[in-house]
């Protein structure tokens, strides 16, 4: 940039600047290679992926989300991506792959257009115009169902896509009950808190033994030995302060002149420490659960007393106590009343494998539950915990919304199918970008018949047909090489995972669209520790990236 002869520096020396198309292409073919890289695990027939960090760690997933938490990517489309698959998962938590497979497909199709001479600008005003109407259409032919056997289909379809597909019956059942059970009244709607179904994880056993516990697990031993180890319609405390010996304050002053006065100050100590107790039982509490320190003279008495004691309690854990046993938080020992106590038909000292717990189970109606997982290993518990995270959320968002759509590729063909009729009623090039959008939702259930080892041609004429006949509902069948009806079949998601999925895509596509500019700082170095740079072995080179090795690096 020069102004009469004098250059002018406006960006630091080794700013790179990619401008105009190759911007844009740049950025097309990192997105696009991200979506491919997701794409053979879509579907209940997908593969799965084995991913090493650069400390050798191993997760074995087909989780698209988990897969793209993973890797280590540099180029800023390729993060702008990754991005759509993270608010997917926050919004809806579950469709984490589809976002990204339809982001690359929007951006493929543009990319052809592009080709064509269309302009940038013109492909992004189409693309908003077919997601209007897509999420306009995709509420018309939404299904209103919130009864017991669709919380279990919603739930069931999303676990079919993943390792513990076996147990999905067992576990489906567990994640409905558990959703029902904390879902609340609130202002007329009904809302479910997801905080307050805690997940323990412990291998060992197998899947099986995964349990639904109507309470709270806290991962946490008795203070002393002499406890009672099982405390049925137990009277439950939370106290936030420690239970202890106070430190006497630096400024004070205590004049002490004979061995009795230090016995004699001693008994006052514990004096107060027993006075805390004392009032603790003349409640009536029968089990405390303390944020703080409960000291070694406090639990000492509380054994005497028959007194459960825990020590250390997460507050979040204590929020859940309170939630599941309606005890109220205590701040101040001082107004202890029973008005603060909870209630719980057991709570009781248990050991799995080789790790101490304390349950508070059989609550009441407890507004928060936990759920024990159980695998013969830590991969196998891992990826129970991801499905059930999927699973849960998927349930949660059907008891709050009441609506569902038919899965495998039926909701994105009668879409499509619409959207091209919608581009009918426009003239102008919009039209094609219009098109390219519709055809984008294809991606979905052609790649689903891909996965399963299906002739996606074939597949696709046939799913084309039976829309074609008003078959609005009919998807791929994944193991018989033909359609059918997914909602006869239970194959059903929440509107909402799929509300989302056009909106994140659409929305993705024309953000990296309208870039036409790429003025990239120049990398700092990092400090090299011990583990090689942050690109270590799991970079997109040593993902076997191969398409993106002509991307300038930014
Ligand atoms: N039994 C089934 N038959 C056909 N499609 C199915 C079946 N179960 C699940 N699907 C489809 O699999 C897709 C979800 O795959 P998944 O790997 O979980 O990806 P995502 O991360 O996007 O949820 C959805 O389109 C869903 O409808
Ligand atoms: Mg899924």
């Amino acid at each position: 940039m020069s102004l009469s002869g004098i250059p002018v520096l406006i960006l630091e020396k080794d700013t790179k600047r990619t401008h105009g198309r190759n911007a844009l292409q740049s950025n097309i073919m990192a997105a696009t290679a991200i979506a491919e890289m997701v794409r053979s695990s879509l579907g209940p027939r997908g593969m799965d992926k084995m991913l090493v960090d650069s400390i050798g760690d191993v997760t074995i997933t087909n989780d698209g989300a988990e897969i793209l938490k993973k890797i280590e990517v540099r180029h800023p489309a390729a993060k702008i991506i990754i991005q759509a698959s993270k608010t997917q998962d926050d919004e809806a938590g579950d469709g984490t792959t589809t976002v990204v497979v339809v982001a690359g497909e929007l951006l493929k199709q543009a990319q052809l257009l592009l080709e064509k001479g269309i302009h940038p600008s013109i492909i992004i005003k189409g693309y908003r115009l077919a997601a209007e109407e897509a999420l306009k259409y995709l509420n018309e032919i939404a299904i209103e169902a919130k009864d017991d056997k669709t919380l279990m289909n919603v739930a069931k379809t999303t676990m079919n896509s993943k390792i513990i597909s076996g147990f999905k019956d067992y576990l489906a059942k567990l994640v409905v009950d558990a959703v029902k059970q904390v879902a609340e009244e609130v202002d007329g709607t009904i809302k479910v808190d997801l905080n307050f179904i805690k997940i323990i994880k412990k291998e060992g056993e197998d899947i099986s033994s995964t349990q639904l516990v109507k309470g709270v697990v806290v991962d946490k031993e008795l203070k002393n030995d002499n406890m009672p180890k099982l405390i049925r319609d137990a009277k439950i405390a939370i106290v936030n302060p420690a239970i202890k010996l106070e430190k006497t304050e630096l400024d004070a002053n205590i004049r002490i002149s004979s061995p009795e006065d230090i016995i004699a100050f001693k008994q006052k100590e514990e004096e107060l420490v027993r006075n805390m107790v004392e009032k603790i039982k003349a409640i009536g509490a029968s089990v405390i659960l303390c944020q703080r320190e409960i000291d070694d003279l406090a639990a000492g008495m509380m054994a005497k007393y028959n007194i459960m004691g825990v020590q250390n309690v997460a507050k979040r854990d204590l929020q859940r106590i309170s939630k599941a046993t309606g005890a109220k938080l205590i701040n101040n020992l001082d107004d202890l009343s029973d008005e603060y106590l909870g209630s719980a038909g057991i709570v009781e000292a248990r050991q799995i494998a080789d790790s101490k717990y304390i349950f508070v189970e059989d609550c009441k109606n407890p507004k928060a539950v936990t759920i024990v997982l159980r695998g013969g290993t830590e991969h196998v518990v891992n990826e129970v915990d991801r499905s059930i995270h999927d699973a849960l959320a998927v349930v949660r968002d059907v008891v709050e919304d009441g609506k569902v759509v038919p899965g495998g590729g039926a909701v994105e063909m009668a879409l499509a199918r619409h959207i091209e009729e919608y581009a009918d009623k426009l003239s102008g090039k919009v039209q094609h970008a219009v098109r390219a959008f519709a055809k984008s939702l294809e991606i979905v259930p052609r790649t689903l018949a891909e996965n399963a080892g299906l002739d996606p041609i074939d597949m696709m004429a046939k799913l084309h047909s039976a829309h074609e006949e008003g078959k609005k509902t009919y998807g791929v069948d994944l193991y018989k090489a033909t359609t059918k009806d997914m909602v006869k079949a239970g194959v059903l998601e929440p509107l909402r995972v799929k509300t989302q999925v056009i909106k994140s895509a659409s929305e993705v596509a024309q953000l990296i669209l309208r870039i036409d500019d790429v003025i990239a700082a120049k990398k700092r170095e990092m400090p090299k520790g011990p583990a090689g740079p942050g690109m270590g072995g799991m970079g997109m080179g040593g993902m076997g990236m191969g398409g993106m090795g002509g991307m300038p690096p930014m």
